[in-house]
């Protein structure tokens, strides 16, 4: 038999567990376990405290452990832990729409409910699609998404995205009829930059030369994260959202905008359009909108979207779309709880307070070992490293691994170190995490 394709066994008490985006053997062979985890700290199972620098996974924003949600959810659970939303309703799925109608940007007021970001990319890029036909432009069905993009994992949000290692894999099963911007990450021109860059609007043209290659006819819609996350934090330059939009109303192009980490105050008001001043068609949201507590996703439509669909004969079902628990109770309770502790401590807003020190914090970084590009724009920060030759991603996992055992989580991709604490964060913690990333780059070759 091939040695290489023995299984590896690791620890049996691990093995069971097929971890996602993991190395799995890896991990199995030196875990990392955390065991609970309150306010801005996680603490392993080995009992050691652990300072949160990237909410979770982008999503923890108003701190771990909060009695409200738990409160809520629990209640829940013991008035009624389910009910369908198929032909039938509850309350709180209303009561949670309307909340978030309240802060949605203007116009962005119907809501369709999912369980994760990949739903609601999924689910946006589908109604792109039908309200086309809807409107009698079925033909328009062309999807434009950009290189680097991540818009989670469904077939359509990896069509969309623009991410080598999460396409190489399944390369021919992707959506047909999809294509792509370039994007904007270009040290030459933007290394350093503090908060948004200044050059690089232009490339937001170049959805001009994919509407002249395709016919503005034949594309449903383009989908940009306003700051992408997972590919290792990549930031619109001035202008370029604007010019995005500008494009797409010209040819009729519906814009969603990704807000699956922007979303719930990351970037200092409630979503990034409102920071940017760009009003999308569709918004994509996960993550921030229960605190993590309990899976929930939810994209935002424009009225007339939806109301494009509300025609025909009333018994009819208008979209042809749902999943078991879209508005699932114990989620909108979770989400409730959730929006109430973001209106009650401002935390929607929190981070633009926050983003000048940590800026100043995460710049600080310029000049130490490795370090070829530092980004930030509310409370998201990346340090940029060289990578070591013939092994990409190596230095940056060390320098993952030694944040950790130093008592500090962020988050790695490839040599792309990541942070985007809890919205409570304070000062000193900021440093906390600004020092021990310092400290760590020192001493990694
Ligand atoms: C912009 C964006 N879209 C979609 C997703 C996918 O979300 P989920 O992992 O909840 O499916 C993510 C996850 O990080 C994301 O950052």
């Amino acid at each position: 038999m091939n040695a290489r394709l023995t299984p590896a066994v690791t620890n049996p008490e691990l093995d069971a567990f097929w971890m996602p985006f993991t190395a799995n053997r890896q991990f199995k062979a030196n875990p990392r376990l955390l065991a609970r985890a309150k306010g801005m700290y996680y603490t392993t199972a080995d009992g050691r405290e652990v300072l949160d620098g990237v909410a979770g996974l982008w999503c923890v924003n108003a701190g771990h452990g909060r009695r409200e949600i738990t409160e809520a959810v629990t209640k829940q659970l013991e008035t009624m832990e389910f009910a369908p939303t198929f032909q039938m309703g509850h309350p709180i799925a209303f009561e949670l729409a309307n909340r978030l109608a309240k802060i949605a940007p203007p116009g962005l007021d119907r809501i369709f409910f999912t369980n994760s970001g990949s739903e609601s990319v999924d689910t946006a890029l589908k109604i792109a699609v039908a309200y086309h036909r809807a409107r009698g432009a079925g033909q328009r069905t062309r999807l434009i998404g950009r290189e680097k993009g991540y818009h989670g994992v469904g077939f359509g949000g990896m069509s969309v995205g623009g991410m080598v290692n999460n396409r190489k894999f399944f390369g021919s099963s992707m959506l047909p009829g999809v294509d792509h911007l370039p994007h904007t990450l270009d040290l030459e021109h933007n290394a350093f930059s503090r908060g948004i860059p200044q050059w690089g609007a232009h490339l937001a043209n170049e959805l001009e030369r994919l509407v002249a290659l395709h016919d503005a006819s034949t594309i449903a819609a383009v989908i940009v994260e306003p700051v992408a996350g997972s590919a290792g934090v990549v930031l619109p330059p001035a202008g370029y959202l604007k010019r995005l939009r500008e494009i797409c109303d010209k040819h009729d192009i519906l814009l969603i905008f990704d807000e699956v980490i922007t979303g719930f105050g990351r970037v200092g008001k409630p979503f990034a359009a409102l920071a940017f001043e760009v009003t999308p068609d569709l918004i994509t949201t996960a993550k921030g909108l229960t605190n993590g507590a309990i899976p929930m996703g939810a994209v935002f439509s424009q009225r007339k979207i939806y109301d494009a669909f509300m025609q025909g004969p009333e018994n009819t079902i208008e979209l042809f779309h749902g999943y078991t628990y879209s508005a699932h109770p114990v989620a909108c309770a979770a989400a409730l709880a959730t929006q109430d502790i973001y209106a009650k401590e401002g935390l929607l807003t929190r981070a633009a307070t926050l983003s000048a020190p940590w800026e100043n914090a995460v710049h600080s970084l310029r000049g130490l070992p490795h370090v070829i590009d530092i980004r930030n724009y509310g409370l998201i920060g990346a340090v940029e490293l060289e990578p070591r030759q013939g092994k990409p991603g190596a230095r940056g996992f060390d320098v993952f691994l030694k944040c950790f055992e130093r008592g500090v989580m962020v988050r790695q991709t490839g040599d792309t170190i990541a942070m985007a604490p809890p919205l409570v964060i304070e000062t000193k913690q900021i440093e906390r995490i600004v020092e021990t990333l310092g400290a760590v780059l020192r001493e990694t070759d």
